[in-house]
């Protein structure tokens, strides 16, 4: 089972990336903003909780994210492997799918991380903003709050898989062709 989470900062070019990685390696995306955003559309009581959390460009509390991928994952048993985008963003999500990978005897891949300035990367979440219909994507000041959590909460993970020697790093400024180049290179030395 090929287990594998692609990293980075919000707009970085997870969700873009993944779109060509899961069909040229044969993966099952999960992305777990997405995830949210069915759940929202559908008002769901999954939506209904996890809904101010993401207006406000926060993130949802590790016990709802942490079961809503569980579940996902479990659904999605007999794939060839997973591609994980948006997930773990806490310490506690890492070791929570940890623990999830080793119930199934599975072990995690690689963690490759896309590179981009902040700078850069606000730009093309409020130019993403004009039509991905997004609230969190149109308020520099939301988009602003996504960042911070992500130095929080997310950043430590870089040294949680690195201490674990499963971090892998990529520039990720350059055309969408170039950069699912650098990954595959990654993914294929494996
Ligand atoms: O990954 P994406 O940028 O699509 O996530 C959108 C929002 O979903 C995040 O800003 C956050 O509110 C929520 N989210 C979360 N925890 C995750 C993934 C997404 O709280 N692990
Ligand atoms: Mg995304």
């Amino acid at each position: 089972m090929i287990t594998i989470v692609l990293f980075g900062k919000p707009g970085a070019g997870k969700g873009t990336q993944a779109a060509f990685l899961k069909e040229k390696y044969n993966l099952m995306h999960i992305s777990t903003g997405d995830v949210f955003r069915f759940n929202l559309k559908n008002n769901t009581p999954l939506g209904e909780k996890a809904k101010t959390f993401i207006d406000n460009g926060e993130l949802v509390p590790d016990e709802i994210t942490i079961d809503m991928l569980r579940d996902e994952v479990e659904k999605n048993q007999d794939c060839n492997g997973f591609l994980f985008d948006g997930f773990p963003r806490t310490i506690k999500q890492a070791e929570a799918l940890d623990e999830l990978l080793l119930s199934k005897d599975w072990d995690l891949t690689a963690t490759i991380a896309l590179e981009a300035d902040d700078n850069i990367l606000v730009q093309r979440i409020l130019e993403r903003g004009k039509t991905s219909g997004r609230s969190d994507d149109q308020d520099e000041l939301k988009i602003r709050n996504r960042y911070a959590e992500y130095n929080e909460k997310t950043a430590p993970l870089i040294d949680y898989y690195k201490a674990k020697n499963k971090y892998h790093a990529v520039n990720g400024i350059g055309t969408i062709e170039e950069i699912t180049q650098r990954l595959s290179q990654v993914i294929d030395q494996l």
